[in-house]
């Protein structure tokens, strides 16, 4: 969502006459959008500041956004006095008027110094130029908070309440945006399944833009377990543009974690789940996020989580150690995880899951599948894009031109070598058969 939102505060800055830049010596103003979810991510604003303040020029002003600054404005205030702006996540449609005070044109010391962290009334959304697209496959936020409260995570706490963008705005933007070439929409939010800005819901606001001239692929991320409705799970087996990947985080197997965490739901009710869409849609490639060490986990809980990732078999994953986030209730109780403990069940944790997403991308060498091109790939002539289940591909094209030529299109691949995190293809000429993707065993 910060790629999104920093997409979104050039946008608003740009009928001001800001272009971007890369370079920090560059630029009359360096916003770093941050992000709070966990400790060391949070640590590295002071650290990044500092390179910003020893690399920019002398006139440049510094804006913190993001979710550190919603939840540490003040403190970014007084750890770095060169900061002239601090802005949360949900005012920077006000950045012109921010930056108007702060006053650029007066010398770095003698400026004002502007926090503005309000929830406001109003919905950034609704100030908001038209978004600009960034190429094939791009972001769309449709809605943001969260009302969980799950005992480890600030998120409620920096993105504030649960709130939905009326359909039709969401349908606007995205015309706009496949007007504009994307092929491809992720739709976005912290708790994005509990969308309720139509009357039939996420499954409803599918169903609509599917429709939409031009765009060929839909995905939507992070999804909560709590909100994976029947109508939502049945969109997965109608709608040939959603693509058959879904991230669906547990964070834990055990449900003795799972009622700590204040998750509200239980192992087997998230299994259900998983079957339930492995019947409407065979092929769903599945991604979850973990957290290890979460305060009360002992090895039995965390033996539950290793049992889960065997039954699920996933195709890829994100996970944590438990970080400690001040203000959250998990941060007061009482029997916290040693740090080697939870390094230990990482390793662990990790060594399964990447033996899984092997394992699964090993099950694409052979098959043809439609990649669509959003990258230039890392060598020469090589572009890079998505299979359906959201792994990366790349393909040697012969020439430069070639690259150009399919750059942005669909194309099908055959898939010729599978790594941890990519697969090698090339470019499919059809005199191969047709085969399919392994389908996984059903929970
Ligand atoms: N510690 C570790 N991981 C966390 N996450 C959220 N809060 C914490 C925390 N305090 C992880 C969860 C969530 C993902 C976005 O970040 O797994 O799904
Ligand atoms: Fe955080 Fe997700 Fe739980 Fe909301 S549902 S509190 S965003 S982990």
């Amino acid at each position: 969502m910060n790629v999104y939102d920093s997409g979104r505060m050039a946008d608003v800055l740009a009928p001001e006459g800001y272009v971007s830049t890369d370079a920090v010596d560059d630029a009359d103003l360096v916003i770093l959008n941050t992000c709070h979810i966990r400790e060391k991510a949070a640590e590295k604003v002071y650290s990044e500041l500092g390179r910003i303040r020893d690399a920019k020029a002398d006139g440049t002003m510094i804006a913190v956004a993001g979710c550190v600054a919603q939840a540490e404005g003040d403190e970014i205030m007084r750890r770095a006095p060169y900061v002239d702006i601090v802005v949360g996540p949900q005012s920077y449609h006000r950045l012109p008027k921010l930056i108007a005070e702060a006053n650029p044109t007066q010398k770095a010391g003698s400026r004002s110094r502007v926090i503005d962290t309000d929830f406001p009334a109003e919905s950034k959304f609704d100030f908001l130029p038209a978004a600009e697209t960034q190429g094939p496959s791009v972001f769309l936020t449709i809605q943001e908070g969260c009302d969980k409260f799950c005992a480890f995570c600030v998120v409620p706490y920096t993105r504030g309440a649960e709130f939905s963008r009326p359909v039709e705005a969401v349908l606007k933007e995205a015309r706009q945006l496949v007007a504009a070439g994307a092929a491809e929409i992720t739709l976005l939010g912290q708790n994005v399944n509990a969308y309720h800005g139509d009357d039939d819901g996420l499954a409803g606001l599918i169903r609509k833009l599917a429709d939409i001239d031009g765009l060929e692929r839909l995905r939507y991320t992070t999804s909560h377990p709590r909100d994976m409705n029947q109508d939502l799970i049945a969109v997965h087996g109608e709608v040939p543009e959603l693509m058959p990947y879904l991230h669906l985080p547990i964070q834990s197997g055990s449900d003795a974690i799972l009622a700590r965490m204040n998750r509200k739901h239980g192992a087997a009710e998230y299994l259900k789940i998983i079957d339930a869409l492995r019947l409407a849609r065979p092929d769903i490639a599945l991604s979850s996020d973990f957290i290890v060490g979460h305060p009360g986990e002992t090895d039995a809980d965390f033996e539950a989580t290793m049992a889960l990732i065997k039954t699920v078999e996933y195709a890829q994953a994100y996970s944590f150690k438990y970080s400690k986030r001040p203000g959250t209730p998990a941060s007061d109780m009482d029997d916290q995880v040693p740090e080697q403990v939870m390094s230990d069940r990482l390793a662990a944790l990790q060594g399964l899951l990447n033996e899984q997403q092997l394992a699964f991308n090993e099950g694409a060498v052979g098959v043809s599948v439609p990649v669509l091109f959003e990258r230039r790939g890392k060598l020469a002539n090589q572009i890079a894009g998505r299979s359906p289940y959201m792994q990366s591909v790349h393909v040697t094209c012969r020439d430069a031109e070639e690259a150009d030529q399919y750059f942005g299109q669909t194309m099908p691949v055959r898939i010729t070598g599978a790594f941890a995190n990519s697969l090698a293809g090339t470019l499919d000429d059809g005199t191969t058969a047709e085969t399919t993707q392994r389908e996984p065993a059903r929970a």
